[in-house]
């Protein structure tokens, strides 16, 4: 079902395949559904298409992604047609290109121009320097997603999306701020074993100390959430769970095979971590294995 979903941001750390387990965990009944670390949505798309929410709202702190996705949901034929003209200026024996449009985005931050360097970038993974430039390099092997593919995940996107959805720049705190007992927010930020940087374990703690503080917040306000967060491949695990006082329920859910141990020539399980406010319903293991759906989610 999932896979029939319209999906024109290929971002690497997509929720795309893991939606369909996150689903059933999910209250029946949501007025607003938000993504504060949104990045392609794909749990707001996959809520759109199955009614989950009255409406939605999207933010991100990487304001030209808001931008891009603004101009998908209301402007689809343009942002389809931009696409198709920054897209088609590439030849493949111009490995050049890629680092024009590249520089042309660092300067002027055009929504479309990201999502061709998403497109075309290495592993779909955006890398920004300290300074906020761009600094991903091509895949050379691939042209990225065809102008006609686009402009079908486009318009479906929109389709979804129009007349129902917020878009919001900034910190996740500010995105959800207003959110209300009725709404559901659902959070995946960035995992603390994926942060990089020379100071990388200050900077874990700050953005985990933020982070923890800003759960407080929901709890205190009644807000129903759930948190991706972490996990492990091949036993590893990336990082510590979250502290037993913010009361959550913490599952296990199998995301597949870790594309960067397949490529390493590994075949290592990524299971990631789903994090659920104390106030939703957590599954019982006795219920897990029942449902079809749940199947391979285990209670942690
Ligand atoms: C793991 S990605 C989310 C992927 C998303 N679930 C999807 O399906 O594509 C994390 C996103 O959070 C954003 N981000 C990082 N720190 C943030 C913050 N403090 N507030 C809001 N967004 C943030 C990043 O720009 C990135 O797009």
């Amino acid at each position: 079902m999932s896979s029939k979903l319209p999906h024109p941001i290929p971002y690497q750390g997509s929720k795309r395949k893991l939606a369909s387990l996150i689903h059933p965990l999910l209250p029946a009944k949501i007025d607003t559904f938000y993504e504060p670390f949104a990045g392609s949505a794909a749990m707001t798309l996959y809520a759109a298409h199955h009614g989950l929410a009255r409406r939605f709202i999207i933010g991100d702190c990487l304001e030209a992604i808001i931008d891009l996705w603004q101009a998908i949901v209301e402007t689809p034929e343009r942002a389809a047609s931009r696409y198709a003209e920054v897209w088609s200026g590439q030849r493949e024996d111009n490995p050049e290109y890629f680092n024009v449009v590249r520089e042309r985005y660092n300067g002027e931050h055009d929504p479309v121009d990201l999502l061709y360097l998403i497109c075309r970038c290495v592993k779909n993974a955006v890398r920004f320097n300290s300074a906020g430039r761009f600094t991903q390099s091509v895949d050379k092997r691939r042209l990225g997603m065809s102008p006609e593919k686009m402009a079908s995940a486009i318009a479906g996107a929109s389709y979804l999306l129009k007349g129902k959805t917020e878009f919001r720049k900034g910190d996740w705190l500010l995105t959800s701020v207003d959110a209300r007992s009725e709404d559901f927010v659902y959070m995946d930020p960035p995992y603390l074993g994926t942060t990089v940087g020379p100071d990388k374990r200050y900077r874990q703690q700050l953005e985990q100390d933020a982070l923890i503080a800003g759960l407080v917040s929901l709890n205190q306000r009644g807000i129903r959430f759930a948190l991706s967060y972490d996990g492990m491949t091949g036993g590893k695990e990336y990082g510590p769970p979250l502290p037993e006082h913010l009361g959550m329920t913490r599952l296990l859910l199998h995301a597949g095979r870790s594309s960067q141990a397949t490529l390493q020539g590994k075949d290592h399980e990524t299971i990631e971590s789903l994090y659920l406010s104390g106030n939703l319903q957590a599954p019982e293991r006795r219920v897990l294995g029942q449902q079809r759906d749940l199947q391979q989610a285990l209670v942690f």
